[in-house]
This record gives C-alpha cells, sequence and structure tokens, in this order.
C-alpha cells in the first residue's frame, strides 16, 4: 500500500524579474514528504534551497514581483488536500505558524525583539487555536520545557536578547512547534551553532517528529546531518533537481557526478579526495554559474570531469533510474545499461 505523501511538490518554478534580466532560481523541482518523515533539500549556497522553501510558505518578499509556476498537494490534518501556491491568502495565514511551520537560520528573523518569549509563543497559540491569555501562556511554558529550556518559568519572562544563539534556537522550535505542526521546514536550522549545541537541536527535532509524527523538510548543505536525520534526499544544483533518493541507496551509490563530488568529499571520506583532508565541505572545482546566464546545456557541466560534447547541447531530464530514484545525467542510464550487461 503506498501512502499519500504530507506535502507534493510538482514542477515547481520561481523567477525574479531583474534589471538584468530574469533569474530563474528554482526550476522545474518535484518533491514529496511522508507523513513523519524528514525529506533533505541538500545543494550549495545559490542552488535555489530557500527559494523553494519560501515559495512553499509564500513568503517571498512582495517586491521581488516573483514569478511562481507549479502546483503543490498538502494534505491538512482536517484530511483535505490543498494547493499551497493557489489557496487564498487568508487561508494560507490560517495554515502558517498553525499546520505549517518554518524555523530560519537566524532565529532573530522570527523572534520579535521587543516582546518577551512567553508573549510571542502565547500569542500564536491564542491567534490559532483560541485560547485566552492564562492558558496560552501556560501552553507557552510547557512548549520551552518541551524544548528542554532551563528553568522555563523564568526565561517566559526574558526578551530574545537576553538568551544565547543555541537557547534562541530552542526557542524559535518551541515557536514553532506551538501549534503542533503537520509540516515543519527548517532552513538551516543550525548552521550558525557550535557542533555540540547543533547535534544536541537535531536531536531534540528528531524526539518531536517522533512524538508529534510531524514532517520535516530539511534544508542544509550538510551531508553529514543528511545522513542523521533525513528519509528521503532531493540534491539541487543551479535550481533544478539533479538527483533524488532515499537517503541509504543515494549514499552507498551517489549517480549524479555533483552528488558522487559532494559525498566524496565528506569528512571521513577522505580517501576518495585524493588522501587530502577536505578544508570544505565542497571541494567540487569551479563554481556554480550564475542563474542569469545558465549554460546551455547541463548546469554541472562546467565543473563535471565526465562531460562529453552533448551534455553542452541540451539541459539533461531527469529520469527515473529505478522505481524510488531519478537522475539529471545523460550518462546516468548508460551506465546502468553496462551494468546489467556486464
Ligand atoms: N529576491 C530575489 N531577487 C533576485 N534573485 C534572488 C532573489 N532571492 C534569491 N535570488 C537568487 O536565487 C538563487 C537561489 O537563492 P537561494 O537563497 O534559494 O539559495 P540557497 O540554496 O538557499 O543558498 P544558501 O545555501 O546560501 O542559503 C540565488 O542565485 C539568489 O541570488
Ligand atoms: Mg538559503
Amino acid at each position: 500500500m503506498t501512502t499519500t505523501p504530507r506535502l507534493t511538490v510538482k514542477n515547481l518554478s520561481t523567477s525574479f524579474p531583474t534589471e538584468d534580466g530574469l533569474v530563474r532560481s528554482v526550476a522545474d523541482v518535484s518533491f514529496s514528504i511522508l507523513p513523519g518523515k524528514t525529506t533533505a533539500i541538500v545543494g550549495e549556497s545559490g542552488s535555489g534551497k530557500s527559494v523553494t522553501s519560501l515559495t512553499l510558505m509564500r513568503l517571498l518578499p512582495k517586491t521581488a514581483n516573483a514569478q511562481v509556476d507549479g502546483s503543490t498537494a498538502f494534505v491538512t490534518r482536517e484530511g483535505n488536500t490543498v494547493d499551497l501556491l493557489s489557496l487564498a491568502e487568508r487561508e494560507m495565514r490560517s495554515l502558517r505558524g498553525n499546520q505549517l511551520a518554518m524555523i530560519f537560520q537566524e532565529p532573530m528573523t522570527s523572534l520579535n525583539p521587543v516582546f518577551t518569549i512567553g508573549e510571542q509563543i502565547a500569542e500564536s497559540v491564542r491567534l490559532h487555536k483560541g485560547l485566552d491569555r492564562k492558558a496560552a501562556l501556560a501552553h507557552a511554558l510547557r512548549m520551552l520545557e518541551l524544548v528542554e529550556i532551563p528553568a522555563a518559568a523564568r526565561r517566559l519572562h526574558e526578551y530574545p536578547h537576553q538568551l544565547s544563539g543555541g537557547m534562541r534556537q530552542r526557542v524559535m522550535i518551541a515557536l514553532a512547534m506551538a501549534c503542533d505542526p503537520t509540516l515543519l521546514i527548517a532552513d538551516e536550522p543550525t548552521t550558525a551553532l557550535d557542533v555540540t549545541i547543533q547535534a544536541q537541536i537535531l536531536e531534540l527535532m528528531r524526539r518531536l517528529q517522533a512524538e508529534t509524527g510531524m514532517s520535516i523538510l530539511f534544508i542544509t548543505h550538510n551531508l553529514g546531518v543528511v545522513a542523521h536525520h533525513a528519509d528521503d534526499v532531493v540534491v539541487m544544483y543551479a535550481g533544478r533537481v539533479v538527483e533524488s533518493a532515499p537517503v541509504r541507496p543515494l549514499f552507498a551509490s551517489p549517480e549524479h557526478p555533483y552528488t558522487q563530488g559532494l559525498l566524496a568529499c565528506l569528512p571521513g571520506k577522505a580517501h576518495l579526495c585524493g588522501g587530502a583532508k577536505p578544508k570544505r565541505l565542497f571541494a567540487i572545482r569551479g563554481q556554480m554559474s550564475s542563474p542569469l546566464a545558465p549554460p546551455p546545456g547541463c548546469a554541472f557541466e562546467p565543473r563535471c570531469d565526465h562531460a562529453v560534447e552533448a551534455c553542452r547541447q541540451a539541459i539533461p531530464p531527469l529520469v527515473e533510474t529505478h522505481p524510488d530514484r531519478q537522475a539529471r545525467c545523460i550518462r546516468v542510464p548508460a551506465m546502468h545499461t553496462l551494468a546489467r550487461a556486464a
């Protein structure tokens, strides 16, 4: 029996008109997230991860005049299927911060500096759950305890600037979790934190997921985190999906040369990078091309050691390589044929 995904995204594209031309930040992106599972989007800076999540949440700045195309199917808590992209703004507002929550890399973007932590969480539950002030504050306290903030009763009355970075991140998670979301979008939620705190926050998110059954869209450039926390992985390059697969097969046998490059440079796999300990996670030669001047063919071709003339001719299609795997590389189907013949 196949499970209906919590969210299905189909052919999502987001472009921005700029003085220099149209910036195609996200092009034809499709993926899904199962109930209670985590789908990770991974890719280097500028690959379109944040634009994807902000498009889904309908939080792109109005001034950007984004052109959005594609469709989504989000299954609400009540069992209705809605398209986040075409929902009326009023309905979207009632989903956001409620069934649909988002946490950002920088907690100060979602915390208001002039209100206490308790007031902010309480306001959200008052708005979405209709609790009165006292009940909402009691709920806020429970949320702070849930995310393991020490001396929660005292912290409730403090302002965001009085907390450490790790504590602020926990408060942001408490705020996101306050209305019991069915889908949490986490955009680089721990990148700014040191490694120990990062591990604690990721563990916390995992525990909350196990307890609540929420789905998570996890956005990161850190493949180590993906290996431990994702069920399914979407690899993005220059705005497009170049590979998608369940986490184990992706790590065991990456198919796209970009994914192979990313994995080869993971700490602990240094032998695959010529023996040298990689200084950076992304030690793939060259740079991603500008979204204003993409190459005519495969966007990764200028950096790919396996490129052939045909790669420069046309953008390769995303093809199914196994029942639950896809890759966007013209060489991949040929490699499978060769492997079968051998
Ligand atoms: N409002 C905008 N106007 C024009 N271009 C934009 C706008 N917002 C984003 N972009 C461009 O879209 C592309 C994708 O940006 P995005 O922020 O999604 O990258 P990212 O994968 O999240 O990167 P990072 O890992 O650095 O967070 C970039 O080239 C960026 O410059
Ligand atoms: Mg980003």
